[in-house]
Parts: structure tokens; sequence; C-alpha cells
């Protein structure tokens, strides 16, 4: 197994405050994997200490087999690593084309405008609004906006917390929908959700983060399926139970 990104046994917190309590977890190149979790199990917390804005109490972080602890939020961007902050992270006063612009800020070379033309075309709802302020967009739109951003950096990674609280269904599935076109070019996701359904149903792996450690692993579909997650994080089953005398599902890989 080549792991892009790679956890173990990761302690981290603020100030004395351990939240991750030794967690374990890899994403593998073009790979989508959820990590759910209820509110507090420190979900972003983990997103904040691979992104650099925390530091590691203990264990290690790395990326293609290189340590990635210690590193400031720009040099973890510069070796390919994007990260969508929860809530919208787009500047609403800026117009959508300066937002793709200061998305691209850490870039060195003379192209960005070039490339801002492209993923402009990718995405036809952008264009037409180019000129408009961010503000004016639908939460669907800005969620467009801001994975158009991470494009520009062609990143190996991306990092999103909790991109689809508060959108409509539809707008939800057209999220995932630009999740599965980006990965298809090669890009990894590792997304934190609280809309476990859903983001189960799109991953490929899954991780349930209980009190800073990771309680359940699998692929999506089994963790979809495992009784006590659906009890706990999905009110109820998924599919009708089994009729009296049949096989329950294996639980997941622990
Ligand atoms: N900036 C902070 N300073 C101190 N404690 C924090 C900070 N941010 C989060 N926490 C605490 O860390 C724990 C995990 O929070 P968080 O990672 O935001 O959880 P999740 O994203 O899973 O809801 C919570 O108990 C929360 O109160
Ligand atoms: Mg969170």
């Amino acid at each position: 197994m080549s792991a892009l990104l790679e956890i173990s046994d990761l302690h981290a917190g603020y100030d004395r405050r351990e939240v991750l309590r030794g967690v374990n977890l890899f994403v593998r190149p073009a790979e989508i994997v959820v990590m759910i979790g209820p509110n507090g199990a420190g979900k972003s917390t983990l997103l904040r200490t691979v992104f650099g804005f925390l530091r590691p109490q203990r264990g290690e972080v790395r990326l293609e087999g290189e340590p990635l602890g210690g590193l400031s939020p720009p040099e973890v961007l510069r070796r390919g690593v994007c990260y969508v902050m929860q809530g919208y992270s787009v500047l609403p006063n800026l117009s959508v084309y300066d937002n793709l612009l200061l998305g691209a800020y850490v870039r060195r070379d003379r192209r960005v405008r070039e490339d801002v033309e492209r993923v402009l075309e990718r995405f036809p709802i952008l264009r037409e609004r180019r000129r408009e302020k961010a503000r004016v967009l639908s939460g669907g739109e800005r969620r467009m906006l801001e994975l158009a951003r991470v494009l520009l950096l062609s990143p190996k990674l991306v990092l999103l917390d909790e991109p689809t609280l508060g959108l409509a269904p539809a707008v939800v599935d057209q999220v995932y929908g630009m999740v599965h076109d980006l990965r298809a070019q090669g890009i990894a996701f590792f997304v934190v959700e609280q809309n476990a359904r859903t983001a189960l149903r799109n991953a490929d792996r899954a991780y349930v983060l209980e009190q800073g450690r990771v309680r359940f692993e699998g692929r999506g579909e089994e963790i979809l399926h495992h009784p006590e997650v659906q009890r706990a994080y999905l009110g109820g089953s998924v599919t009708p139970p089994a009729a009296p005398g049949g096989t329950p599902p294996p639980p997941p890989p622990e």
C-alpha cells in the first residue's frame, strides 16, 4: 500500500488539553476518505493539525512518506495539500474572479491568470458571475468557488471540513459530483462531515471518530451498514432489517 497521507498515533489539542488521543489513518492517492463523528469529537482539530495550524503533541503526519509535522500552513500548501475550512472561506466583498486569484497567492509562477481562465471554463456558472461579489452567490455556488480555487493549486490532497453543512439535498449532490470529478483527475479528498449518510455513500473508505480516537473504519458502504453506526449517526437502519434467522452484516475491520 502506498499512502499519500499517513497519520500515526497522533495526539494533538489546545494548550495542555488533548483532543486527539492516538489517531491512526491513511488516505491513498485519488481516494475519497470520509470521517464522521459527533460534534466535539476532534474532526476539525485533526484537519487543523494536518494543515499545520496546530503542532502534534505526539505521533506523526506524513505526506508521501515525508513528515509534515512542524511545517507552517503555507509550507503544507506548497507540498500539495489544500484545506477548505468549516464555514464559508470565500471573501464576500471580493468578486468571484478576485477570490480565485487570491486563492492562488502562494503560487510563484506567472501563469495564474491563464489558469483562472481555464478553471472558469470548467465552471460556467462562475464564469458568468465572475464580476459579481461572492456574497451574492448561493451556498452551493460558494462551495463551487472554493473547489475551483483549490484547482488552481493542483493539489494532491484536499481537506474539506463539513462541505455540505446547511446545503439543500440537491446541492449536496452537486458538491459531491464536483468532488468525484476532481478525484477522477487524481486528487484525493479527506472529508469531515456530520451529514453522515451522504458522506458515507460517496466515500471509498470511512472512519468514525469518537472522543479523539478512531472507533470504526472500513469501506464507505460497510460503515453505512454497520449497526452501531446506524444507531448512533444515521437515526436507525438504512436497509430493512434482516429476516429473523438471517445473518447480520459483518463488522468492519477494526
Ligand atoms: N481553539 C480552540 N481552543 C480550545 N479548545 C478548542 C478549540 N477548538 C476546538 N476546541 C475543543 O476541542 C474539541 C474538539 O473540537 P473540534 O475539533 O472542533 O470537533 P469537531 O470538529 O469534531 O466538532 C472540542 O471539545 C472543542 O471544544
Ligand atoms: Mg468541526
